[in-house]
């Protein structure tokens, strides 16, 4: 992996390999964010050092969140993270309201990105669609600004992601590059998103041309972590498709987006490529090909969400891990802060 960061990063073989990546706890966890991040943020842990955050300041940028709501999906998401694989004790895990210095560099970052560059990111574009922009809050459009925070308060080199937060990671190194330019530094690392797998954009089970999402109001159109067995097998069924069969290439499948993603997902689930996968069905229909899906998914995913219910019976174990977690992510991030605040020229005379 070393060599990858070199590749990546030329002139930036200074900073250690690190990944950072988040999730935020606005809703349950999708399998969308399992295939896209979770299940990509378990394979890398051990390969690195690994920090992953639940960023529960960003999960107030779009709309108000019941207090109590929001505490409980921040430890039902940290459940999430621990069952598909993210091991305490290997990565750290907490959530970002717990590290300060995330909000402290995110308020130098909205100094340093400018207007018209958050004015272009299209999830501003597509949340604000429609709707008053005026209405919107502040957080909302100044979000990537706080997410370039979270990964370069760590100097992180990696961030995996799925595809939708591609412009956003982009957008971190147009603020990281400003930076030390402005202030003629070789400071921040100029990291680049790992997008990797065939499930790097799951969507929609109703609409093959919506991303599957916590926040679409229909349910039937994702799976759920928490989904029981009968629910996953159900939604599957019931997913929309085409009339033909499936074809012998990913090529016979550039047209027909709900198969595509049904393919995509049964390769990703079962770590196998969709070549391999179309090579065991094509030329059959989904009468054949959903229950296998179905039976896969609940192969795969009844244990994360056993397991979850188990993490949350214990809700205090889960907010000792997450303020354990934190205790890390700051010895990490304070120095890289403080560093910044020197840089900037904020007189710090309380050390
Ligand atoms: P969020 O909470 O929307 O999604 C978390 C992660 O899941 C991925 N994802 C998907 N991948 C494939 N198919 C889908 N349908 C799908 N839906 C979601 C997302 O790409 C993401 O990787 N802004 C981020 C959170 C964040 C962050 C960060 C990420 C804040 N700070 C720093 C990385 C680094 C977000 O809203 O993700």
């Amino acid at each position: 992996m070393a060599e990858a960061v070199q590749t990546l990063h030329p002139g930036h073989a200074k900073f250690t390999p690190r990944v950072f990546s988040g999730i935020q706890p606005s809703g349950g966890l999708t399998l969308g964010n399992y295939l896209g991040a979770l299940k990509r943020f378990a394979e890398m842990q051990g390969r690195m050092e690994t920090i992953y955050c639940l960023v529960d300041l960003h999960a107030i940028t779009d709309k108000w969140q019941d207090p109590e709501r929001l505490r409980q999906q921040t430890r039902e998401a940290a459940a999430g993270f621990m069952a598909a694989g993210i091991d305490p004790a290997s990565s750290i895990l907490f959530n970002q309201s717990q590290v300060a210095a995330h909000a402290e560099l995110a308020w130098i970052f909205n100094c340093v990105a400018r207007m018209g560059w958050m004015n272009r990111m299209t999830q501003w574009k597509d949340k604000t669609a429609g709707k008053n922009a005026e209405n919107s809050s502040l957080g909302l459009f100044a979000y990537p600004a706080l997410m370039a925070a979270d990964i370069l308060v760590y100097h992180a080199t990696h961030v995996p992601v799925g595809e939708d937060q591609k412009q956003h990671v982009e957008l971190t190194r147009d603020i990281a590059a400003k930076f030390n330019h402005d202030y003629k530094q070789d400071f921040f690392p100029l990291t680049e998103p790992v997008i990797e797998g065939t499930a790097t954009r799951v969507m929609s089970l109703r609409d093959g041309s919506k991303k599957m999402s916590k926040s679409d109001p229909s349910d039937q159109s994702r799976i759920n972590l928490t989904d029981d067995a009968d629910t996953i097998a159900s939604k599957f069924r019931k997913a929309r498709t085409d009339a033909e069969l499936l074809p012998d290439t990913p090529e016979g499948l550039k047209d027909r987006p709900e198969a595509r993603n049904l393919v995509n997902i049964f390769a990703a689930l079962a770590d196998r490529t969709v070549e391999e996968v179309l090579a065991d069905y094509a030329g059959k229909g989904f009468g054949t090909f959903k229950p296998a899906l179905a039976e896969l998914a609940v192969e795969k995913l009844s244990p994360i969400s056993a397991e979850m219910t188990r993490l949350m019976s214990d809700p205090a174990e889960i907010d000792r891990i997450l303020g354990q977690g934190a205790d890390k992510a700051a010895a990490i991030a304070q120095p890289i802060l403080d560093r910044t605040f020197d840089i900037v020229g904020m007189l710090r005379s309380r050390r």
